[in-house]
């Protein structure tokens, strides 16, 4: 039944209806279910006793600045440990190129608001993230897709896309959600290169670049642009703007994140921050950096990465033992997620429907592609849940998919 409400809705709230595939997975938070579809970390790993710690810490020293409104751009010396840390992993940039953000969700909010006028269009892998799509449907973008495979965007695909004039390249270069693939050094240089001659940004999101299982660590796109640039001191003016995120390193639950980009980027950021919640928690971030300051972050990212390799590891040893010959899937150096491929003309979704009466679920693929596609693909989550939960879901999952693709594929309706 329509309500008087249904009208009275902005346009780009009509846009968000409530799709299918949300409705199924809402069956999936049953406790008897073993869900690899959340995007969750592992609450084992969370630093319950060094929060508490920290808490009493901030509260007895700072706590009245700590409890205080404070400045939009974020808690200094957080930014100044951020900037620190991040020489390693991404550009030599000073505190003035990072701004604190309410989760990275936010900084893609403020992104869309920032660039995307109704109809624009952004250059995304397909698949993407999920969340990336929901914050910029809101804003009007349209989508021009390049196809991704093991090392990422397929970069030689991607100056046919700018020559369509897109506001952003929007890419995940490490353990990519959904896909679990990591984009190849000499990708990432081409990417730099094109995006320079073509003057269009890139948006670098990164949550996942520090939990690496094996291999070497490939320099983030933001280093290569600010190489490139030949900027290798000083602040970063370059042409990416980059993501990442406390959520997979310390608790998704501070809501406690970074961008990293030209000055004059992060003042139309704060402006845009000023107006949507003054700042993030003033609180959540002393805290967080009386936990992770003095190296303490360092040891608790060996210690995630320990327990993640362990669980991909049982993961893919038992899709290996159990899953049924048709199937194909990617083998990510880190992250949380990997990518499944049933043959052409299977349905991710009414798979799931089965997989839900055997009690085990994952993401259907479809949704991660913005222009269609991706019908018979699947995310499946490993961090979550602890080995031997993985060993008895993959049972179910192998089971199910056995089942489904014996007889030529044919499913119930
Ligand atoms: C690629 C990507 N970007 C952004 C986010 C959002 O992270 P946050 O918890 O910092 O909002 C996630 C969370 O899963 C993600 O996978």
């Amino acid at each position: 039944m329509q309500t008087p409400w249904e009208y009275r809705y902005a346009y780009r709230i009509q846009k968000m209806g409530s799709s299918v595939i949300r409705e199924l997975l809402k069956l999936t938070e049953q406790p008897d279910i073993i869900s690899f579809a959340g995007g969750l970390p592992a609450p084992e790993v969370f630093p319950v006793k060094e929060f508490q710690e920290a808490c009493n810490v901030v509260l007895k020293e700072q706590g009245a600045q700590a409890l205080q409104y404070s400045t939009t751009e974020g808690y200094r010396p957080l930014r100044e440990m951020i900037a620190r840390h991040n020489e390693r992993y991404s550009a030599h940039v000073s505190a003035d190129n990072i701004l604190i953000t309410s989760g990275s969700q936010q900084a893609l909010d403020f992104i869309g608001r920032l660039f995307i006028n109704r109809g624009d269009y952004v250059v995304v892998e397909s698949p993407t993230y999920l969340g990336a799509l929901q914050a910029w449907n809101a804003y009007g973008a349209q989508y021009i897709t390049v196809p991704t495979d093991e090392n990422g965007m397929v970069v030689d695909r991607l100056e046919a896309a700018l020559r369509v004039g897109p506001k952003f390249i929007y890419v995940l270069p490490n353990f990519q959600n959904p896909s679990g693939s990591t984009l190849s050094l000499e990708r990432r240089i081409k990417l730099v290169e094109l995006a320079d001659k073509y003057g269009v940004p890139i948006i670098e999101d990164d949550p996942y670049g520090q939990l690496r299982y094996e291999g070497e660590h490939v320099p983030s796109v933001v280093m290569l642009d600010s190489q490139y640039r030949d900027e290798t001191d000083g602040e970063y003016t370059g042409n990416v703007i980059y993501l990442s995120t406390f959520s997979k390193l310390l608790a998704p639950g501070l809501r406690l994140a970074w961008v990293i980009a030209p000055p004059e980027v992060i003042r139309r950021l704060v402006m845009t921050k000023q107006a949507a919640d003054l700042h993030t928690s003033s609180f959540n971030q002393y805290v967080a950096y009386e936990v992770a300051k003095g190296g303490f972050l360092d040891e608790h990212i060996k210690f995630i990465r320990q327990v993640y390799k362990e669980r991909r590891d049982t993961m893919l040893e038992m899709m290996d033992e159990l899953f049924p010959p048709e199937m194909h899937w990617t083998r990510p150096h880190g992250g949380m997620f990997l990518w499944g491929m049933m043959p052409e003309g299977v349905d991710a979704a009414k798979v799931l429907r089965i997989a839900i009466e055997r009690k085990v679920a994952f993401v259907p693929g479809e949704a991660f592609h913005p222009n269609g596609g991706g019908e018979n693909t699947m995310r499946l989550n490993f961090s979550y849940s602890a080995p031997e939960t993985i060993r008895e879901g993959v049972a179910r999952l192998g089971r199910t998919l056995k089942e489904v693709l014996k007889d030529g594929h044919k499913m119930p309706e």
